[in-house]
């Protein structure tokens, strides 16, 4: 079924993936309208041969449109998402504008498909840190019920939009050449640094993201009681978020068994060679499509804890993938 599609955030991070991705995937389409803010409209992207107008997000944008994928963040989500909806297009999200809410099916096709036909016009598309992590956990939770999940993250700066990684480049430029580096982007420096705080504090002492991460992993892997503790650190790698899982489950697992429900994951690939190179790392595995598990080993301070290393391209599966990979579920019915 070829359908009418719109980017809302086309320009940015994110969105410039989902034109890739988009033919990469020859999704079929009969057309594609790319939106932005003010400041874009009139400019040419690249689709399939073509340079392509970018115009400016209105209310108006979604008439006729079959499929909008939106990336402009939460805000821009809230106001024009109940157009695009109003209009009779399906809204896939990346913001977490309404991944939370409980009309609102937060789908990973991996693990949740079905959900995505439950939706009310509107589906979300979870976190970036998130999608990976469920991704590994899944084929562990279904063999032997996760009890407890600890993790930390190492987060690349494009997860916080194309200034980001700008902002990166010019410190590194910058003290090559003995300049003085710009901060405007992110809270401290982040060339030859890395820092614990991804989105806003709270209340609890965590994290907004390390919250995501545990709200909608309990939501997607329906399951409410798992427990969850997560550190975000931001780190100066471009792109592909990188994390340190460690899993305690009801029932134990050998080494040897986790790795083959690994291997025979849909999605996931396994890389754990106990050699130099021999694990997934940030950089080798960038603008691929799957999800990259490493260093499977058992704990040795838990009989029932097995820990591993989960890299993925946040741009691609942490986002506009996953995204087309729901509308994917739905044109095939
Ligand atoms: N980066 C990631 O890894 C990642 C992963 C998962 C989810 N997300 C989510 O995806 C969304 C986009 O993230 P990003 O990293 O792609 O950000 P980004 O690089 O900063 O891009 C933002 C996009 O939104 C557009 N935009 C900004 N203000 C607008 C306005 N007032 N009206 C219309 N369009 C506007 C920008 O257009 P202009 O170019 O015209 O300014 C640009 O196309 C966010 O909600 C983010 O949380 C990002």
């Amino acid at each position: 079924m070829s359908q009418h599609v719109a980017i809302a955030g086309a320009t940015g991070a994110v969105g410039t993936e989902f034109l890739k991705l988009l033919e990469a995937r020859d999704f079929p389409m009969k057309s594609l309208r790319l939106l932005a803010s003010s400041r874009s409209a009139g400019s040419k992207l690249k689709f399939r041969g073509e340079n392509l107008e970018v115009e400016e997000l209105t209310p108006k944008s979604f008439k006729g449109i079959d499929i909008a994928f939106f990336s402009a963040g939460g805000s821009r989500s809230k106001e024009f998402a109940p157009h695009a909806v109003d209009s009779g297009a399906v809204v896939i999200d990346n913001s977490s504008a309404f991944r939370m809410d409980e009309k609102v099916p937060l789908v990973v096709p991996e693990i949740n498909p079905k959900q995505a036909f439950e939706h009310q016009g509107l589906i979300a598309n979870p976190n970036c840190s998130t999608i990976q992590m469920v991704v590994a956990l899944n084929p562990i939770h279904r063999a032997a019920n996760i009890q407890r999940v600890v993790v930390s993250t190492y987060q690349a700066v494009s997860g916080a939009g194309a200034s980001a990684m700008e902002e990166l480049k010019q410190q590194l430029r910058a003290w090559a050449n003995d300049e003085p580096m710009k901060q405007e982007v992110f809270p401290t420096q982040i060339a030859f640094n890395l820092f614990p705080h991804i989105d806003v504090f709270q209340d609890n002492g965590y994290t907004k993201e390390e919250m995501k991460m545990v709200h909608e992993t309990r939501k997607i892997m329906n399951a409410p009681n798992m427990q969850i503790s997560a550190t975000c650190v931001r780190v100066p790698v471009l792109r592909a978020h990188s994390e340190a899982v460690w899993v305690e489950t009801e029932k134990p697992l050998s080494e040897s068994e986790a790795r083959e429900l690994f291997e025979k994951e849909p999605g996931i690939v396994v890389q754990d060679e106990r050699e130099s190179g021999g694990y997934p790392t940030p950089w080798h595995i960038t603008e691929t499509q799957e999800t990259y598990v490493g260093r499977i080993r058992k704990d040795i301070s838990h009989p029932n804890g097995l820990t591993f290393w989960v890299v993925a391209d946040q741009l691609y599966k942490g986002a506009a993938l996953n995204a087309i990979q729901i509308a994917e579920v739905l044109q095939q019915g």
